[in-house]
Formats: C-alpha cells, sequence, structure tokens
C-alpha cells in the first residue's frame, strides 16, 4: 500500500524485553526497524499508537530478584527506570511504555483465560516434574543439572550434553541436582493447566492465519516465516497442547479458581500488549495523540490493524499461541507480524545471554551520533529473516561516505555560492525533474515509499544514495565554481545557471532530507531549519521550494564516525582487529585489510593510508556490483610528492583530484602512501594516478591521510619491491570516475 488514500489506525507493538537486563544491540535493532516505519507511517499522515513495555513475570526474574535481596517488583521496577535514556538516546518514538507486571495485564490475561475456558480450549492434566526441597518450588529444566546419561560428563544441562552431544529429558541425568540449592530434586506430581492447541479448531484456524494476507492484500507473514508455520502445523495437523500454567512460588498473575497456580510468562507477556496499549488510553495519552475513542472501541473498530514486529526466535510463541489465543477468547487477531534476524559480529548473536558487542550505553556515553547507528542499521536491515554482521569498517564507511559524503555534502557544497552570490535566495526549482539525469521525481518518492511500507530500508537507502549520487554528479558538471567566476566577471548567462544550478540541487537536497527523515528525525530536523522550512511530511514531496525562498547560512549538520570512536566502543573486538592488521603488515607493503573477525565485507574501506591493496586468494569474495560501487575510485594528479620524516615506508602526497570549495578554490587532498620502497618522490610528481576518493580520512602519526591510491604489489620483472603505483592513459583528468 503506498497511496496515502485512507487514514490507517495503527496498533504497533516491539517485543516485550526481559526486565532482568540492560538492552543490547539487538533490542535496539528492533526498536530502530520499528521507529523507522513508524515515523514513516506518521510522515504519511497515518495515526500510530506505538507501545512497548517490560516483560516482568517468570521463574528466572523471580530469582535473580532474590539474588539481588530485592523484591520481584522492586527490581523490575528498577529495570524499567532505566529503559528512557535508551529510547531518548536513540530517537525512539514509542508512544508508551509499560509493565507487565500491572493491574491492566492482570484483568486482560485473566479475561482471555476465563474465556477461552468457557470456549473450551482449556484442559488440566497431572504431570510428573522434579522438585527442590531446600527451596521448596518446581524447577525449571534450566536450573537442574547432572550427569550425561550417556558419556557421565558432569555439570550437563538438562536437555543435552555439551560434550557428547547426547540429547535426552532432564529425568534422564544421572545424579541430578538443583543449581538454585545444590539439593537432589525430587519428582513430584502436579496439576497443571493446558490450552488445547490440538484442537482441530484451532488447527484450522492456524492454517488459515499464517497464510492468508492482510486487509491491504499483503501476506501477513513473510514467506520464510509461513513455511515454518507449516512445518509446526505438520501435514497431520497435529500440535501439541501447550502448559500455561505453573505452580507457587512464582512471580506472575494468579489463575483464576485455582489457588497456587499462576501464570506461564509467555501467557501473560503477549496479553501485554494489549495492557499497554490500555494503559495508553486510560493515562490520556492516546488522546493527546489524536484518538478520541476508547480502548475498547478502538480494539473494537473495524479499521484498527495490529502490527508485530518481533525477533525470529520468539515466532513461534506470535505466529501460533498468541493469534489462537486471542481468536478463541473472542479478541481481535494481529493483522502482521513482522519479523527479523540478529545482529552479530563476526558471525556471533549478540544477545541478551552474552552481554558482548556493541553496548548501546556505552555508544551513548561515548558521544556517538545515535543517527549513525540508526542509518547503518536501517541499511543492513531487509524485509526478510536474515541475519546481519555488524562490523566497526563497514558502519564508518557507510556513515562517512553515504552521509557525509553524499547526503549532507550536498548542502554544505551549494549554500556558499547561494549566500554568496544572491542572498541565500533560491531560483525557480519547478523543472527539477527534468533538469538532470537521475534528477528526484514523483516516480523516485513512490518508490522510496513503497520500500519503507514494506521494510525494505536497506533498498530505500541505496536508493536515495543513488539518487545523492546523481545530484553530485549534477553539481560535479555543472561546474559552479566555473560559473561563480563567470559570474563574478559579469556573465549573467552564468550567473543565471549558476541560481538554476544550485537552486536545484538544494530542493533536491530538501527531498532526499524528506525521505531520509523516518531514519534520521534529527538531521531531517536541522536540515528543515537550515532550509527555513517547517517540518515536512511526506506529502511535501509533492510540492516544490518557491522561488526568492531564502534559505539560512550553511551549519554544520553532521560529523564523521571516527576510528577511535568504534575501537572505544568495541574494545576488545577493536584490539583482535589491531593484531589482525599488525600481523598483514608484515607482509611487504601489503595493504592493512584488518577487519573484525569474520568479516570480509569492508576491507577495502578499512585500509586508510595504505598504498596497495594486495588480495590474496583467500580475500576473493565475491562482491554484487553495487558493492563495487561504493568505491568511489577517481583520477588524482600528483602534484607534490615528499619524504616524510620518521618514516622509511611512507610518501606525502599532495592529490589533485579535481575539488574545489564553495568558492571555487581549488581543494588539494593530503594523502600518505607506502611506497617509498619503489619510487623516489620527484619522479611521482605530475603523474596522474587513481585514488579512491571516499574513505573515511585516516589520522596517522604523521597527520590525516584523506584517501588511498591504487598500486599493484607482487614480484615484479623489474622492481625489486613489486610495486607499481596505477598510471592512467593519456587524456584522463583529475576528478573523473573510474568504473
Ligand atoms: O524473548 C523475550 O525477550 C520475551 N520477553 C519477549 C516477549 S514478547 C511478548 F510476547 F511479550
Ligand atoms: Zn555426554
Amino acid at each position: 500500500m503506498t497511496a496515502a488514500t485512507s487514514i490507517r489506525n495503527l496498533f504497533v507493538t516491539t517485543a516485550l524485553p526481559y526486565a532482568n537486563g540492560k538492552f543490547h544491540i539487538g533490542h535496539m535493532m528492533e526498536y530502530i526497524q520499528a521507529d523507522i516505519w513508524v515515523r514513516f507511517q506518521r510522515m504519511r499522515g497515518h495515526n500510530v499508537h506505538w507501545v512497548c513495555a517490560d516483560d516482568t513475570h517468570g521463574a528466572p526474574i523471580m530469582i535473580a530478584a532474590e539474588k539481588a535481596g530485592k523484591s520481584p517488583q522492586d527490581f523490575v521496577a528498577e529495570i524499567a527506570a532505566g529503559r528512557k535514556r535508551y529510547l531518548d538516546g536513540f530517537h525512539l518514538s514509542v508512544d508508551h511504555w509499560h509493565t507487565t507486571d500491572s493491574p491492566e495485564n492482570v484483568v486482560l490475561a485473566q479475561d482471555i483465560y476465563k474465556k477461552l475456558k468457557a470456549a473450551g480450549f482449556v484442559s488440566t492434566k497431572t504431570i510428573e516434574q522434579f522438585y527442590d526441597p531446600v527451596k521448596g518450588m518446581f524447577l525449571p529444566d534450566r536450573y537442574i543439572k547432572g550427569e550425561c546419561p550417556k558419556c557421565g560428563t558432569k555439570d550437563q544441562y538438562g536437555d543435552s550434553c555439551e560434550n557428547c552431544g547426547a540429547v535426552y529429558a532432564p529425568t534422564d541425568l544421572k545424579n541430578p541436582y538443583s543449581t538454585l540449592s545444590g539439593a537432589t530434586p525430587e519428582m513430584r506430581s502436579s496439576e497443571h493447566f493446558f490450552f488445547k492447541l490440538s484442537d482441530p479448531k484451532c488447527v484450522d484456524f492456524l492454517r488459515e492465519w499464517t497464510t492468508s494476507k492482510d486487509r491491504h492484500g499483503v501476506p501477513r507473514l513473510q514467506s520464510e516465516i509461513i513455511a515454518k508455520s507449516k512445518e509446526w502445523l505438520g501435514e497431520d495437523g497435529k500440535m501439541g497442547d501447550w502448559d500455561i500454567s505453573r505452580d507457587a512460588p512464582y512471580f506472575g498473575i494468579p489463575i483464576p479458581d485455582a489457588p497456587g497456580k499462576f501464570f506461564y510468562v509467555w501467557l501473560d507477556a503477549p496479553v501485554g500488549y494489549l495492557a499497554a496499549l490500555k494503559s495508553y488510553f486510560d493515562v490520556g495519552k492516546a488522546k493527546a495523540n489524536g484518538e478520541s475513542r476508547s480502548f475498547d472501541e478502538f480494539m473494537a473498530a473495524a479499521d484498527t490493524e495490529q502490527i508485530h514486529f518481533i525477533g525470529k526466535d520468539i515466532t513461534y510463541f506470535h505466529v501460533l499461541f498468541w493469534p489462537a489465543m486471542l481468536k478463541f477468547a473472542g479478541y481481535k487477531t494481529p493483522d502482521s507480524v513482522n519479523v527479523h534476524g540478529f545482529i552479530q559480529m563476526g558471525g556471533e548473536k549478540m544477545s541478551k545471554s552474552r552481554g558482548t558487542g556493541v553496548d548501546p550505553l556505552k555508544y551513548l556515553e561515548l558521544g556517538m551520533n545515535p543517527e549513525w547507528m540508526r542509518y547503518y542499521i536501517a541499511a543492513k536491515l531487509n524485509a526478510n529473516v536474515e541475519d546481519f554482521d555488524f562490523t566497526a569498517e563497514d558502519f564508518m564507511a557507510r556513515v562517512n561516505s553515504d552521509l557525509i559524503g553524499k547526503f549532507v555534502n550536498i548542502a554544505s557544497r551549494t549554500a556558499g555560492f547561494l549566500h554568496k552570490h544572491f542572498d541565500g535566495k533560491l531560483g525557480d526549482t519547478s523543472a527539477l525533474a527534468a533538469a538532470f539525469p537521475g534528477a528526484i521525481a514523483t516516480s523516485h518518492t513512490e518508490e522510496i515509499a513503497r520500500l519503507y511500507e514494506s521494510r525494505e530500508f536497506g533498498k530505500a537507502l541505496r536508493r536515495l544514495m543513488e539518487m545523492a549520487d546523481a545530484v553530485n554528479g549534477y553539481y560535479d558538471t555543472s561546474k559552479p565554481w566555473e560559473l561563480a567566476k563567470l559570474a563574478a566577471a559579469g556573465d549573467s548567462a552564468a550567473r543565471s545557471t549558476l541560481h538554476s544550478v544550485c537552486s536545484n540541487v538544494m530542493e533536491s537536497f530538501r527531498l532526499l532530507s524528506i525521505m531520509l527523515a523516518p531514519v534520521l528525525p534529527n538531521l531531517s530536523t536541522r536540515a528543515f531549519e537550515f532550509l527555513s522550512l517547517p517540518i515536512q511530511r511526506w506529502v511535501d514531496v509533492t510540492s516544490a521550494l518557491r522561488e526568492g525562498h531564502s534559505i539560512h547560512a550553511y551549519q554544520h549538520l553532521m560529523s564523521r564516525v571516527e576510528e577511535k570512536q568504534l575501537d572505544a566502543l568495541l574494545g576488545v573486538v577493536a584490539e583482535a582487529a589491531d593484531a589482525k592488521k599488525s600481523e598483514k603488515s608484515t607482509k611487504p607493503e601489503a595493504a592493512q585489510n584488518g577487519a573484525s573477525k569474520g568479516n570480509t565485507s569492508a576491507k577495502a574501506a578499512v585500509s586508510g593510508a595504505q598504498a596497495s591493496a594486495t588480495v590474496t586468494a583467500s580475500d576473493n569474495a565475491v562482491i554484487g556490483i553495487d558493492d563495487f560501487a561504493k568505491v568511489d575510485l577517481r583520477i588524482a594528479k600528483i602534484v607534490n610528492a615528499e619524504h616524510v620524516e620518521g618514516s622509511d615506508k611512507l610518501l606525502r602526497l599532495t592529490l589533485d583530484v579535481g575539488e574545489v570549495d564553495a568558492d571555487g578554490n581549488q581543494k588539494l587532498r593530503n594523502v600518505f602512501s607506502g611506497i617509498k620502497s619503489a619510487y623516489s618522490p620527484e619522479s611521482l610528481i605530475g603523474q596522474l594516478t587513481v585514488v579512491v576518493a571516499n574513505l573515511a580520512p585516516r589520522k596517522m602519526k604523521f597527520g590525516v591521510s584523506e584517501g588511498m591510491v591504487l598500486a599493484a604489489s607482487g614480484k615484479g620483472e623489474h622492481n625489486s619491491d613489486g610495486l607499481f603505483l596505477l598510471n592512467p592513459h593519456a587524456g584522463a583528468q583529475p576528478g573523473m570516475k573510474v568504473s
């Protein structure tokens, strides 16, 4: 659905995090994904109510609270108090944050249960389970250890052996013990309550629900999830019943008319979505957000869409248990469940259980820009259930090259001409769409809207950066610095062209700022301020800036990410990368392609100032044309070359890459290159070569290096060092793109 024809009423949720720990980057990824989608919908004029809450119940939290010497209520309240820093810090526009340990959740969970029971979907069965006689409680499997029944290895968990891989039941363990008290558990029996998922009505409903489309004709589940559900539902439709009760002591919601019995945490957790929404209505926030109906009216309305964002590990609960519970309790069922994969670091999931990787709070405390992270995550996301790797090099390359080198650059290089020559006033931009190849047209803005709608954020950003490239290309080929010189000398035609070019470029910047706003709300707001405009909505892509509209003087919009910030953030991981770098640097003049473990995608970008990019057979990972297109290769003229005092490897090169500043003055780059062993500085002056122009600047001992010149390396016939600087054929000019 792309056309904003009718106003949608969207009830959006993100998975409720367990209230027993800090957020990790995986949480932030989900919230950022949801936030981008939600902001896009709001920009389109739809009503969105996004709620979330702490998931507070269950044995692990009860036990953690006890260990901390606190009541479970106090324990979870303290965790909840820490959430705001993350939410505000990453510009997450969640409308209400609640808790499953709330009166609303008690009422709703008990109501759903009673209705399920009345409809015949609850059964009871006596089951046998390990019981800790010292703690006086039944033991969840994770609190039982013992000797592997197969190989005898000690201290194995109740499900599988880490030594021999055997899989078994906790009751198979030899000499089992409770990890809570050390006591030998006893088998005891207890009556449990079950939700009858095996009821054919339930299976029929789930078969239909999981494979059907939402009201917009879009499948409510992703294809991978539909396939998974089919597997779970099985050919013969045999689903096991779901154990929904736990015995006291348990931190949870009491089961009505069943003293000493509580709902298993996974029953009341998703009900927490409804409880959070109810609380949002009851405290008046929905009203403040333009919703005049009550919670009950809103939930009963046919046009209310219920949309969940979750991680792939909790799919089962959300596409089987949850819709079935709602359906047979007579509640509204979800419209869609959007499932994402995990962020990994070197192939390992960054998760709640392993506190490794990028710590979001540390990221904020280091003063790193939250929108760098939002952009990076968005660039990696698509609508599939796929994991992706976080690497420092990729992060730095994307942020610096896309956001600074492409997007912000458009405004910073153009504003000066408009102020110097036209008093900051724009000319006519109504013919923008036809002004240059790739100029932003309605078809582009509609395409981007479709991509946001379908959560193809990576594709949306790639398309937006292609548009930014087209704008920058138009700027470059129009040569405003030359037009400015002619205009200053009295050439009125040049002056008029200069005005038109700069105005078209600035209008393109406005359009890009609108389309990037869901991902970069803060940067876009500042861009609109600079353009002297109110906050733009999506519909504003259909109108152009008026002729004569004044913009403010350019003000710094965003800084580059620095390597040292990422080093500080990643700590140990960065050290590993350094070790890898120094190992590689023992090869003569080899590019120091250090990257965090397990990743090959950003090798060119990390090599910084090194001279040559050697590629070994093992480095030959295949890349797509899109990846290659990220590397901005330019012809550079070596206008000066000199020795670097204190370095026996480097030469300092001064390069003309065809760049100018806003006043039309030539801008030269300083690049350190490890080619001293192969070339004398004098022999290089005046030569043309190829430079990676969009490499993040790298601070070195001798100064900042602003690019990397390319050289071949290996054993050469006449050159003992085997280093050969690339040299284009005659006729190439500084600044020309190499592709
Ligand atoms: O996996 C988890 O972190 C759960 N706390 C998610 C619950 S989502 C919803 F059902 F509440
Ligand atoms: Zn074993």
